[in-house]
């Protein structure tokens, strides 16, 4: 027994010695030194954090190179967030100086060259969030590890600014805005430079993103200035075209914050935000509030994207020609609207309370506020018509999920799925929907049963946690887990999320406009998981009949 101890011993000691490793890597900064972690018999990954790629930015300004340092880098450690409102927004953490990238590489028996590289933006609605997301259970949400080493990629997490000091702009040439977006664009031309000396491939490169992260990556495809810098893009929960993705009146917004700071609201406004401190300027971005029916906590969504004139030089609908090359997979989870209606209409998420029609209609009077009062009617017609005489309480809780899902997120991602492939040369694309049971949901836990995949539901899935952490989890949500690791590593690595190292429990057909196929994702898939016209009824309700209102006038009449 003590012997075959002490072979076990030697054997694993031998092949984790041997396991390989990048050891220092020569970046066009200098070298950087991080950390192998074995992870079995000849499998290892090499982690790298914290390394910098643009020098600490510039208040209001696009980021700048590096200079570089001497000696080796210890990239062993994430560096901090960027500056932002912390979640009571009562105070700020992070720092200015956050412009820093985080890379997971695996190996096998040899050290791996010429691997497929997956870039990850994260989500916070452009206020808050950081590269390597929140930690629980001692675990990073946004640990490359179980990607990196069950996908065979590289994985890399950039941080990129966030609040007044990434998206403040005066709608000019004065403030442009968009800091955010072109720190992510810097990061991704970094990869580009520096990822061969990593072991990948820089003509393999994907983007994905979720949330604010989703809506990031599709800005990313529709600007100019990402020439062959990517090939393929995945947005989860998050597009261009979502109503909270992009700010149409950034000078109001602008005026606020300077007012809070106490610049003058005159042509010496940019000057004096341009000089005012970093932690004041977080400080005064518009907080996010809870909402109501009335004020729903999308318009308290005021600072993002804005048609700058060269991130962005116009609307993201004349910007597709941009993306026509760009493999682009996309899709939403089923009830993402779930987190946002319930913050606006409270009795939602509770059991014991009742959601009155009223509130529907609130609700959507909010959504539907310049379309004209008979939006309203014809909305709510929809959203009611299988209600019968005394609707449930279900169906009255249901529509209103549905009716949130639809407007920020889903309705959103069936537009740009289908202007990409409306626009696409040798770009391919692929619609998703996560249909899983929400973990929170079901008898004697806090959500109705009938709640399906919130938002937010699928990182966890992404990012392998029924592995890293599997008592909070079942066995489905491992299968699940292994779905979602092969559809999105096959994808980086061959543009088709079919083919690839990894074998998938059903063939995902590609999106085109005249079939408009799309995957309904759950730790249960089988042939009919392959579906056609997601929501066709509601997509054309928000982006046909609705707006056909506008052009006739029905708004002007108001
Ligand atoms: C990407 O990687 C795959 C697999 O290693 C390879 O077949 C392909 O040629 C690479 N390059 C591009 C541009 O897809
Ligand atoms: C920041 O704000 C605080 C509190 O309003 C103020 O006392 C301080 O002078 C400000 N600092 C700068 C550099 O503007
Ligand atoms: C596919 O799965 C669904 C849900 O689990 C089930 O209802 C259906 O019968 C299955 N269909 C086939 C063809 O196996």
């Amino acid at each position: 027994m003590e012997k075959l101890k002490i072979l076990f011993a030697v054997v694993f000691s031998v092949a984790t010695a041997s396991a390989a490793s990048l050891g220092v890597v020569q970046t066009e900064g200098g070298g950087v030194q991080g950390r192998n972690i074995p992870l079995g018999f000849f499998r290892s990954v090499d982690v790298f954090k914290g390394i910098p790629f643009a020098a600490k930015p510039g208040t209001f300004e696009k980021p700048r190179p590096h200079p570089g340092w001497d000696g080796i880098l210890k990239a062993t450690k994430f560096a901090p967030r960027c500056l932002q409102l912390s979640i009571l927004q009562t105070s700020s953490f992070g720092s200015e100086d956050c412009l820093y990238l985080n890379i997971w590489v695996p190996h096998g028996r040899q050290v791996s060259s010429g691997l497929p590289v997956m870039i990850w933006l994260y989500g916070g609605g452009f206020m808050a969030g950081g590269s390597m997301g929140p930690n629980f259970l001692n675990n990073y949400l946004y640990s490359g590890q179980e990607i990196a080493d069950k996908g065979g990629v590289i994985i890399v997490s950039v941080g990129y600014r966030v609040g007044s000091l990434g998206f403040l702009s005066t709608g000019d040439s004065l403030l442009p805005g968009n800091y955010g977006l072109w720190d992510q664009q810097a990061a991704i031309a970094w990869v580009h430079r520096n990822i061969r000396s990593f072991g990948g491939d820089p003509d393999n490169v994907t983007l994905f993103g979720e949330s604010a992260g989703g809506a990031s990556v599709s800005f990313q495809t529709l600007s100019p200035h990402n020439k062959g810098l990517f090939k393929r893009a995945i947005s989860q929960s998050g597009v261009a075209f979502c109503p909270w993705a992009m700010i149409k009146n950034p000078r109001k917004i602008a005026e606020e914050v300077a007012e809070k700071v106490g610049c003058p609201i005159d042509d010496r406004m940019v000057a004096c935000l341009k000089s005012t401190n970093a932690k004041n300027l977080t400080m005064a971005s518009p907080g996010i509030t809870p909402g109501n029916p009335d004020d729903p906590l999308v318009t308290k969504l005021q600072l993002g994207p804005v048609v700058d004139g060269d991130f962005l030089p116009d609307q993201p609908a004349n910007l597709l020609h941009n993306a026509a090359e760009v493999d682009y997979l996309a899709g939403v989870n089923d009830m993402d609207g779930h987190l946002f209606t319930s913050a606006d209409i409270s009795s939602l998420r509770d059991k014991n309370q009742e959601t009155s029609v009223e509130d529907i209609k609130r609700l959507l009077a909010a959504y539907t506020k310049g379309m004209g009062s008979a939006a309203l009617e014809i909305a709510f017609a929809e959203y009611s018509s299988n209600w019968g005489s005394t609707p449930s309480q279900e169906s009255i809780k249901r529509a209103a999920v549905d009716l949130g899902t639809d407007y920020l997120f889903l309705v959103p991602a069936q537009t740009a799925i289908y202007l990409h492939a409306a626009n696409a040369g040798s770009g391919r694309t692929y619609s998703y929907r996560l249909s899983e049971p929400s973990l929170m949901a079901g008898p004697g836990k806090p959500y109705y049963d009938w709640i399906g995949a919130d938002h937010m539901d699928d990182l966890q899935f992404v990012f392998g946690k029924p592995f890293t952490t599997p008592k909070a989890y079942g066995d489905r949500h491992r299968d699940l887990s292994d779905y979602f690791i092969a559809y999105w590593t096959n994808f980086a690595r061959t543009g088709n999320p079919n083919k690839g190292n990894l074998k998938v429990p059903v063939t995902w057909p590609a999106f085109t406009t005249t079939e408009q196929q799309f995957l309904d994702i759950n730790a249960k898939m089988n042939e009919s998981s392959i579906q056609q016209d997601m929501r066709q009824r509601f997509v054309r309700l928000w982006t046909s009949t609705l707006p056909s209102l506008l052009s006739h006038g029905a708004a002007a009449a108001q």
